[in-house]
């Protein structure tokens, strides 16, 4: 894929769903198993070949880019201690990526978010991705993405399928089936929808592949539902008129994903993830068993 994409990731959500652990802290440096869960996105993000990533950061923002920045003192102490396992943790984050911040000022809604990124996106294609929305490692699905976007020239939207009584937790796709499985054409998108208005039981997750006319687009899309102005209204408008930046296309993801900015989701990920590691997942897999009788 080409390399040269950049990723956007905005973490300047007030988080209020996670208050009070979100007063001082953005909810994407809550820690996932331990890694705050903004590195596992970053870390997606290399993965698929990505290494200029810009955080559109809120009121939180030093907790952020502390944790790419590098901690000489620390790095200096576990040297001499001759821990190097502890110091590659210490030093993966920062060494990762071209990592940029930029301040989104008002939190005025993740369009508002996304538009903040022009200046650094400039006239290219790019990924958003939500940095509170982790997608697991061995399930790719961002390069998956890109390659439909320039082999087809257009927006790409990842879905999934939810149980219907969710959908109005989502932005959700009305589409039409295209000569490959995992491939739909969008033809109608709404934000959050009630079970009886939505127009399928797919959901947008939180990965994008951009073209830059969004952003005129973005410019003029009005506040939404909530009084923030919704990147889903601005796909909207792309999908309602293929000529102003062709298709825009959903690429359904049926592998494993993680919502951390909801708590019994956050919950329930940590502990997948946990249970999926060597070192962790044999003993919390006993523990379970051992007070599963008791629940
Ligand atoms: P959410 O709606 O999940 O974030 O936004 P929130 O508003 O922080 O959550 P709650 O409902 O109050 O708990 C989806 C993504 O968009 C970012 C968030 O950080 C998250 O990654 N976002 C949202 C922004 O960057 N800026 C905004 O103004 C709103």
């Amino acid at each position: 894929m080409d390399a040269r994409i950049k990723a956007v990731i905005p973490a300047a959500g007030l988080g209020t769903r996670f208050l009070p652990a979100t007063k001082a802290m953005p909810k994407e440096m809550l820690p996932v198993v331990d890694k705050p869960a903004i590195q596992y996105v970053v870390e997606e993000a290399v993965s698929a070949g990505i290494d200029d990533i810009l955080v559109i950061v809120g009121r939180n923002k030093n907790a952020l880019a502390n944790h790419f920045d590098r901690v000489l003192e620390l790095e200096h102490t576990l040297e001499q201690k001759g821990d190097h396992k502890k110091l590659s943790h210490v030093t993966a984050a920062s060494a990762l990526a071209d990592i940029f911040f930029v301040r989104q000022g008002d939190p005025k809604g993740l369009g508002h978010a996304v538009l903040r990124s022009r200046k650094h996106v400039g006239d290219e294609t790019f990924a958003v991705m939500l940095g509170d929305d982790l997608i697991d490692a061995r399930d790719p699905l961002l390069s998956r993405m890109v390659e439909v976007s320039q082999t087809r020239s257009a927006t790409v939207v990842a879905l999934m399928e939810v149980d219907p009584s969710q959908i109005h937790l989502y932005g959700c796709a009305d589409v039409e089936a295209t000569d490959e499985d995992d491939v739909v054409t969008i033809k109608a998108l709404v934000e959050k929808p009630s079970a009886d208005d939505a127009p399928s039981n797919l959901a947008i997750i939180g990965r994008y592949v951009l073209k830059p006319e969004i952003f005129d687009i973005l410019e003029q899309t009005p506040p939404g539902k909530g009084g923030e102005i919704q990147l889903t209204d601005a796909l909207a408008t792309l999908a309602d008129d293929e000529q102003i930046a062709g298709p825009v296309l959903g690429v359904i993801f049926r592998g494993r994903r993680y919502d951390t900015g909801d708590r019994l989701d956050y919950l329930k990920s940590s502990l997948q993830l946990a249970l999926d590691r060597d070192d962790l997942g044999p003993e919390l897999a006993a523990w379970i068993r051992d007070i599963a009788p008791t629940l």
